[in-house]
C-alpha cells in the first residue's frame, strides 16, 4: 500500500482545469444531481473481507428489507474489494466465478427488485489495495461494464498509485468522467484517504463524496498499524472540514463499525477491546452530526437488538439526512467535553454532547456561547423525549464516551 502521509496544497489551476473536462463530460459542478443527502448503505469489507460473494449480497438485501432498514433509509449495498475475478481477453473486468456464479448484473437486478442500489470498488491505479485489476487505463471499459450491469456506486480506491495530488485529480477525474459518458446515474466516492486534500478537488471533478482519513478500526480510541483509526482519532480530522460538505458533495470518515463487536475480518484488532455499545451509539450521533455517508458493515442477518436500536433510530437519521446538508462544527472544545453543532432546515439545530472522559460528568451550556436564540423547545432523540422549552442553560448529564443528542427547534 502506498500510503505515507504528506501534506500539500492542491494547486487551484489543475482543480480548475478538471473541473473543465468533467464539465465537458456533462457534469454538474459539483455533481449535484446524485446525492442530495449523504448515501446510506452497507459494506462487504469491515466485517466480511475476501468472503465476499452474490449470496452474501443477496441475503444482506434481504435483511435490509426484513429488518426495516431499507425504510430507515439503508440503500446501497456495496461489494468492496476482492469481488474480482481478472481481466478477460475482451478487456472486461469479470467477477469471481466461484463467489459471483450469476454475474454481477443479475445481482443488481436481485438488488434492483427490492428497491435497492448495488455499489462496486475499483482502484485508480493498475491494482486495487487487495492486489486485484485495477482501472487504471481501462476507465471507459470499467465504466461501460459497471453501468451495463446496472451499478449505481463505484468506490474507488487509491492504492498502488503516485503520491502526487496532480495524479489523482487527473485520475479521479478520468473515471468521474468515463462514468458520466456512460449516462447512467452512478454516485462516485473517492477514496485517496485524505493526503492529497480531495475536499478541495473532488466535488469539482463529479465525486459526490470523499474519503478524508484512513480506514477505521473496531475500536474507540487509537492509531493501530501506523494508519488505522480509532472512532475518535478519526473525529478528531473532521474539524475544519465542515465547509467543504454540502448536497450532492459529502466528506466522509469511513464506515460504521457499529455492532462488529470485535469480529471484523480487518477491522477488529486483535487484542483491542471492540467498542461498547455506548461507544457504537456515538459513532453513530457523530457521523449523523458530521452528515456522513452511512454505511452499515456489520453482519446484518444476526445483529442484536442493540446494534438495531442504533442503527436505526429514525430520528438520529433525520440529522443526518437533514435536506440543508450542512456538515457540524465542533462549537466547544471544554476539556473532555466537547459540543458539536449542526444547522437543520426551517431554523432548527442538532446538538451532540460528547464527554470523551473516563467518568460521568454534569455539563451546563449557555446556548448565547454557541450563538444560539435565548430559548429552545430540546428533544433528546436517543431517549426519544421531549425536554421542554430550556431559557439561556442548558443542563445535561453526559456519561462517559456518551454522546448526547439533541434537537432543537425555535421556541415561539
Ligand atoms: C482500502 C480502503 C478500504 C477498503 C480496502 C479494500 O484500505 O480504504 O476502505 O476498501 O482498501 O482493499
Amino acid at each position: 500500500m502506498n500510503r505515507r502521509e504528506f501534506v500539500t496544497t492542491v494547486p487551484g489551476a489543475l482543480a480548475a482545469e478538471a473541473a473543465r473536462s468533467a464539465r465537458a463530460a456533462g457534469a454538474e459542478p459539483g455533481g449535484s444531481i446524485l446525492a442530495p443527502t449523504p448515501p446510506m448503505g452497507w459494506m462487504s469489507w469491515n466485517q466480511f473481507g475476501p468472503k465476499v460473494s452474490e449470496a452474501l449480497v443477496r441475503e444482506m438485501a434481504d435483511t435490509l428489507v426484513a429488518t426495516g432498514m431499507r425504510q430507515a433509509g439503508y440503500r446501497y449495498l456495496c461489494i468492496d474489494d476482492l469481488w474480482q475475478g481478472g481481466r478477460g481477453r475482451d478487456g472486461r473486468l469479470y467477477p469471481d466465478p466461484k463467489r459471483f456464479p450469476s454475474g454481477i448484473r443479475a445481482l443488481a437486478d436481485y438488488v434492483h427488485a427490492r428497491g435497492l442500489a448495488l455499489g462496486i470498488y475499483s482502484d485508480a491505479a493498475d491494482r486495487t489495495c487487495a492486489e486485484q485489476p485495477g482501472s487504471l487505463g481501462h476507465e471507459e471499459t470499467d465504466a461501460r461494464t459497471f453501468a451495463e450491469w446496472g451499478v449505481d456506486y463505484l468506490k474507488y480506491d487509491y492504492c498502488f498509485a503516485p503520491e502526487d495530488p496532480e495524479t489523482a485529480i487527473r485520475r479521479y477525474g478520468a473515471m468521474a468522467s468515463a462514468l458520466r459518458r456512460t449516462g447512467r446515474a452512478i454516485v462516485f466516492s473517492v477514496c485517496e484517504w485524505g493526503p492529497r486534500e480531495p475536499w478541495l478537488w473532488a466535488a469539482k471533478v463529479g465525486a459526490q463524496l470523499w474519503r478524508t482519513t484512513w480506514d477505521v478500526r473496531d475500536i474507540w480510541e487509537g492509531e493501530y498499524n501506523d494508519s488505522h483509526l480509532g472512532i475518535l482519532d478519526i473525529v478528531d480530522r473532521q474539524v475544519g472540514l465542515a465547509g467543504y460538505a454540502g448536497p450532492g458533495h459529502w466528506n466522509d470518515p469511513d464506515m460504521l463499525v457499529v455492532g462488529l463487536r470485535g469480529k471484523g475480518v480487518y477491522t477488529s484488532p486483535k487484542g483491542w477491546p471492540p467498542p461498547t455499545d455506548t461507544e457504537y451509539r456515538s459513532q453513530m450521533s457523530l457521523w449523523c452530526l458530521m452528515a456522513s455517508p452511512l454505511h452499515a458493515t456489520n453482519d446484518l442477518r444476526t445483529m442484536d437488538e442493540v446494534t438495531r436500536g442504533i442503527l436505526m433510530n429514525a430520528e438520529v437519521i433525520a440529522v443526518d439526512q437533514d435536506p440543508l446538508g450542512r456538515q457540524a462544527v465542533r462549537a466547544i472544545k471544554d476539556r473532555a467535553m466537547e459540543v458539536w453543532k449542526k444547522p437543520l432546515a426551517e431554523g432548527h439545530v442538532a446538538l451532540g454532547l460528547l464527554n470523551r472522559g473516563p467518568g460521568a460528568a454534569e455539563y451546563s451550556l449557555k446556548w448565547s456561547d454557541i450563538a444560539l436564540a435565548p430559548a429552545w423547545k430540546v428533544r433528546d432523540l436517543w431517549a426519544g423525549r421531549d425536554l421542554g422549552v430550556v431559557r439561556g442553560t442548558l443542563v445535561a448529564q453526559v456519561g462517559s464516551h456518551e454522546t448526547r443528542m439533541l434537537r432543537l427547534s425555535p421556541a415561539s
